[in-house]
């Protein structure tokens, strides 16, 4: 289960307050269980969880085992909900000097001709042995119209069709709704394997579907375990829902008293694109109607050499939220060295694991004492299984909380807008 630390936030708030916002918190969860809040058709991340659809998690092993015998290169086309989530489970669980099975690439998360470019030159390249690059193409989007992606798309299935002929469509596999957009016409003219994203899932809420699990299982993890560390997270949040009713009551005294951001992050290295994929999954759900706190995320220690001045003593309207991971996977330990010219004897023997757990708890007794509200968010290991369950405990958590503002979680109005200039600027008439 994932233990959630507000000792040092809770200081900010006043208790009574704190006590009506579990209250409300918890007739938002209500709202989420019986599906009688906004956008209550977009509550298919928690069914996949109550009935789990083993087949399919099956289908997917099969394909990703396929590809990681004979790929060299994986190639994930997709932006917002249909990449973060993939990008943060592999940055999560490997380590990309030393991965095992073909390279993760992705694409069609923005619109750098050059990068399409290079990514071209660099597939391009023979192997060191000679030998052609073998490359797979995973194209993910779920209306499957979004521009980014859909050029990205054009541009590397022109590639695989030149490369491989009549064998690209068994090289490409599409994930996207169940009907309609063009990547439907797509799919049906070129045969490629698809996978459907359900109806009742939007994009950022996917994770657990298709678009993240067959790059996931791509990148050697194992998908059954994080499939259900998350269902673990479901059915002990759904008679426990404590954790998340307090973090998210917290959320929202802090936001009603006028704090504007949440800064998320870790000390972990490998948690960076966790954070980037709950900016989104927070930042596209709440911030609506005026309301809302900015995620913005943060890479520590890093990034105590850069923005950490400012959250220590700039502007009080902050607070920060901290992934804490109890045991490190490996470590290491401070070599010997003979001379201690550098000054760091005192260090000698020590692992990293402890240097970094003072850097952090260092960070938050200053960051409290500097006037910020800080709550950590602690995993036991960093392993598929807890993923898993961080996953479904942020998914939950932002259900909860939004509706807690009165604000319709699952949608996206606003980021209709600049699509609507963009194509009227380059004279889009359809
Ligand atoms: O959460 C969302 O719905 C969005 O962030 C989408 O995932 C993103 O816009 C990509 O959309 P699509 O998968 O339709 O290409």
């Amino acid at each position: 289960m994932i233990n959630v630390d507000l000792s040092k936030a809770q200081n900010f708030i006043d208790s009574d307050d704190f006590d009506n916002a579990l209250k409300l918190a918890n007739g938002s969860l209500k709202q989420v269980q019986d599906g009688s809040g906004r956008g209550s058709e977009w509550l298919g991340w928690r069914r996949i969880l109550a009935q789990p659809n083993d087949a399919e998690i099956d289908r997917i092993e099969q394909h990703a085992a396929k590809i990681r015998e004979d790929a060299d290169i994986f190639i994930v086309c997709g932006i917002g909900g249909s990449f973060t989530g993939a990008k943060a489970i592999i940055e999560a669980l490997t380590m990309p000097f030393n991965a095992s099975g073909p390279e993760i690439l992705f694409a069609g998360h923005h619109m750098s001709g050059r990068y399409l470019q290079e990514l071209l030159k660099y597939i391009e390249t023979p192997k060191e042995n000679g030998e052609p690059k073998s490359v797979y193409l995973n194209v993910i989007s779920k209306s499957g119209s979004t521009l980014e992606t859909a050029l990205a798309f054009r541009t590397l299935r022109s590639w695989m069709n030149d490369t491989y002929g009549k064998d690209a469509s068994s090289r490409i596999f599409a994930t996207t709704g169940k009907t309609g957009g063009v990547l439907n016409k797509i799919i049906e003219g070129e045969g490629y394997q698809k996978y459907i994203i359900p109806d009742d899932i939007g994009g950022r809420f996917s994770v657990l579907t298709p678009v993240g699990l067959l790059p996931v299982a791509v990148a050697g993890i194992d998908i059954q375990t994080l499939y259900y560390g998350a269902v673990s997270e479901f059915e002990h949040l759904e008679k426990s829902p404590d954790s998340v009713l307090q973090y998210a009551a917290l959320r929202y005294v802090l936001h009603m008293n006028g704090v504007a951001l949440d800064v998320i992050g870790s000390f972990e290295p490998e948690l960076s694109g966790f954070a980037d994929w709950t900016q989104q999954l927070l930042g596209e759900s709440e911030g609506k109607e005026g309301k809302g706190l900015f995620p913005a995320v943060a890479g520590y220690s890093t990034d105590l050499h850069s923005f950490g001045q400012m959250i220590q003593q700039g502007r009080r309207n902050l607070m920060e939220t901290l992934f804490v991971v109890n045991q490190p996977i490996s470590d290491l330990g401070v070599p010997e060295m003979s001379d201690n010219t550098d000054q760091l004897g005192y260090l000698e023997g020590k692992l990293f694991h402890e240097i970094n757990q003072s850097a952090l708890n260092g960070t938050v007794e200053a960051h409290h004492d500097g006037g910020v509200p800080v709550v950590k968010i602690i995993i036991e290991k960093l392993n598929a299984q807890q993923i898993g369950r961080l996953i479904y405990f942020y998914e939950l958590l932002t259900a909860v909380y939004v509706y807690m503002l009165d604000v319709n979680p699952f949608n996206q109005p606003g980021v209709e807008n600049y699509k609507q200039a963009m194509y009227r600027l380059l004279g889009k008439t359809n």
